[in-house]
């Protein structure tokens, strides 16, 4: 059963103490043993509006150079799904090759889970902070919400797909020029239990210097 909202508590206040350091056998259980569920297997229930928000609000906590919050979050839900599909159709309605399969894919987008949180980098250029280091945020963001979905008892995968690589797509989904989309955060209820995938070799991609 997912948690409620009112699991989450409440965070510090601006120089109020943090728990910095806060020992967790099931955070290390989570972090051992999550995986992405695929897109096609989330089902209803999704995480509601209160436990979105409050999900955001954990994803938001993320390492940030500069406390810029080069980062945003649209949250494609209900209805908005088809609006956001029927947008993404229209952006390839004239493309050459476009037939009425790939329209009924693009429409449908959306709608293969419950909710979709598009998290958006707005990093942009900055006197002092790079902004490589605002894009990493943001991905940062991606899996904190990730992280905080499974915790509450959701399932969820990070997706970027054509959308984020069509200037046009992106224009149709609202950003701005400058904006780029880290991933499409979909959330809802596994219909199947995932199983393991290939992990990279860890052995050959760690070294001391
Ligand atoms: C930035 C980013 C973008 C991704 N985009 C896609 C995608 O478009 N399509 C896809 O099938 N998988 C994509 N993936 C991979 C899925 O998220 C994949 O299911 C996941 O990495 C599985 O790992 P996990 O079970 O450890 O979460 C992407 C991953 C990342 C980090």
């Amino acid at each position: 059963m997912p948690l409620p909202a009112s699991a989450i508590p409440a965070p510090p206040q601006e120089n109020e103490t943090a728990e910095a350091v806060h020992e967790n056998r099931e955070m290390l259980a989570l972090l051992a043993r999550r995986r992405s569920t695929k897109v096609g297997h989330l089902i209803e229930p999704g995480p509601s509006d209160e436990q979105v928000n409050a999900l955001l609000r954990l994803a938001a906590r993320v390492p940030d150079h500069g406390k810029l919050g080069p980062w945003r979050f649209v949250i494609i839900a209900g209805e908005a799904r088809a609006r956001a599909g029927e947008a993404l159709a229209g952006v390839i309605a004239k493309d050459e090759r476009v037939d009425e399969s790939r329209l009924a894919t693009a429409r449908g987008l959306l709608l293969r889970a419950p909710v979709c949180v598009m998290v958006v980098s707005s990093a942009a250029p900055h006197p002092k902070i790079p902004e490589w280091e605002q894009q990493l945020s943001s991905g940062a963001a991606c899996y904190g919400l990730l992280l905080a979905a499974h915790a509450m008892g959701f399932a969820g995968c990070w997706l970027t797909e054509w959308p984020t690589y069509d200037a046009r797509a992106r224009a149709a989904l609202n950003l701005k020029e400058h904006e780029r989309i880290a991933g499409f955060v979909y959330l809802g209820t596994p219909s199947v239990q995932a199983t393991e995938r290939f992990r990279a070799d860890l052995a050959s991609r760690v070294s001391r210097f």
